[in-house]
C-alpha cells in the first residue's frame, strides 16, 4: 500500500458543497497518477441531503480516471461501516456493506473497517458488529478487515475474537499524529507490531494544525475546528518551529515533515486533502525518510506542549 489518502469525510462538516466535485475530482487523478493507491472513506460521510456521498463520488472518480486502466485498477479502497444503534445483527452490518459496495461501484472492497466500538455503552451490538465484519469477510465483500477508534484493549479482545474464526485483523486505524501519540496511541502501536497489525493514521496534520498554516493572532478555520484550535495551537509554539527548522534543512514542508513523521512511526498517514494544492504538497512526504535524530528532536518538541489533540468520543480503551 501507497500513502492513503482520500481524506474527505470531514470536509462534509468543514464546508463541503457539490461547487467543489470538480476541484475535488482533479484532486483524485492527481493522487492516483502520482502513486497513491488507498483511499479512507465511510459508509457516514455525508449526512442529510448528502447522504453517501463520499462513497459515491469516491466511485465515480475511479471509474472517470482518465489515466491507464492499470493504474486505476490499483486503486484500493477502505471504507468505515458505522456502529449506528440500528444495526444490530451481523445481517444488518452486511447489509451495510453492501449499500457501500453498491455507492462504491464494486464488488469487493480492500479493506471494510468497523467506524467505533460499541463496548463502552452496547456490549451486545459490538458482538453482532464483529459478527458482522466477519460475515462479510467470510462472503468475499471485503478482501481484510479492520477497525477503527480501538484502544489496546479491545483491539486484542476483538483480534482474539477473529483469529478463533481464522480471520487476520489487518488494520487500526485510531487519530495518530505529533499531537495525537500519548500513551494509549503508543500502546496501541506496540500492539499492532506485536499481532501483524497495520496501524493507519488518522488526522496526521492535527487537522491542519500541523501545516504551519494557521497562527494565534491571525485567521483560523471557521467552525467546529475554531474552538479547538483556540485552545491547541497556542502551545505547539516551539513544536511548528522544530517542523519549521527540519522543513527549512530537508527543503520539505512542514506537512510533509509532519506526515513523514508518521511514516517514520511505522504508520499509514492518511492526511486530508481537498485542494490540488493540498495533495501536491502533501505528496511530497513520500519517496524520503527523516533521520532518527529528526524524528528525536521533532518527538521531544511535541512533549513541551501542554495539550494534544481531543481524542473522539467513541475511542475505547
Ligand atoms: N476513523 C475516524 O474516526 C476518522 C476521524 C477523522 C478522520 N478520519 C480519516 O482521516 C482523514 C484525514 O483526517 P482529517 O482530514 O481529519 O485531518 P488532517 O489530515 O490532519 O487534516 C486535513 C486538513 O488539513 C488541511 N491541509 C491538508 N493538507 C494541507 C497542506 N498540505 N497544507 C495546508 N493545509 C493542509 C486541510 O484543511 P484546511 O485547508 O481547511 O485547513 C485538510 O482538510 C479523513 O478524511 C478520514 O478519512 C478518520
Amino acid at each position: 500500500m501507497g500513502l492513503g489518502t482520500w481524506a474527505w469525510g470531514n470536509q462534509f462538516l468543514w464546508g463541503y458543497d457539490e461547487s467543489m466535485d470538480s476541484e475535488l475530482q482533479e484532486v483524485f487523478n492527481l493522487a492516483v497518477s502520482s502513486g497513491v493507491t488507498l483511499f479512507d472513506t465511510a459508509d457516514s460521510y455525508g449526512t442529510g441531503r448528502l447522504n453517501g456521498r463520499s462513497e459515491e463520488l469516491l466511485g465515480r472518480f475511479i471509474r472517470e480516471y482518465p489515466g491507464p486502466a492499470r493504474v486505476r485498477d490499483g486503486v484500493l479502497i477502505a471504507t468505515k461501516l458505522a456502529a449506528y444503534p440500528w444495526r444490530l445483527t451481523p445481517g444488518q452490518f452486511v447489509k451495510a456493506v453492501r449499500g457501500s459496495l453498491r455507492r462504491l461501484g464494486r464488488e469487493q472492497l480492500a479493506l471494510g473497517q468497523l467506524h467505533w466500538s460499541a463496548a463502552r455503552y452496547a456490549p451486545l451490538q459490538e458482538r453482532a458488529l464483529w459478527d458482522g465484519l466477519a460475515a462479510m469477510y467470510e462472503q468475499g465483500l471485503v478482501k481484510a478487515v479492520g477497525v477503527s477508534n480501538y484502544g489496546p484493549q479491545q483491539l486484542e479482545r476483538i483480534h482474539t475474537y477473529l483469529e478463533r474464526r481464522s480471520i487476520p485483523l489487518a488494520s487500526a486505524q485510531v487519530q495518530f499524529s505529533l499531537i495525537s501519540r500519548g500513551p494509549q496511541q503508543m500502546e496501541t502501536k506496540t500492539l499492532c507490531d506485536q499481532l501483524g497489525i497495520q496501524l493507519i493514521a488518522y488526522s496526521p496534520l492535527g487537522l491542519g494544525m500541523l501545516t504551519g498554516k494557521y497562527e494565534v493572532g491571525r485567521a483560523l478555520p471557521k467552525g467546529p475546528r475554531s474552538l479547538l484550535f483556540r485552545q491547541i495551537l497556542p502551545g505547539l509554539a516551539p513544536l511548528l518551529e522544530e517542523l519549521r527548522s527540519v522543513a527549512a534543512a530537508r527543503g520539505k514542508t512542514p506537512s510533509q515533515v509532519a506526515i513523514n513523521w508518521c511514516i517514520a512511526q511505522g504508520t499509514i498517514p492518511i492526511p486530508g486533502a481537498k485542494t490540488l494544492a493540498n495533495v501536491r504538497d502533501n505528496i511530497g512526504a513520500l519517496g524520503w525518510r527523516l533521520s532518527a535524530a529528526e524524528v528525536g528532536a521533532l518527538s521531544e518538541a511535541a512533549d513541551a506542549a501542554p495539550r494534544g489533540m481531543i481524542q473522539n468520543i467513541f475511542q475505547t480503551r
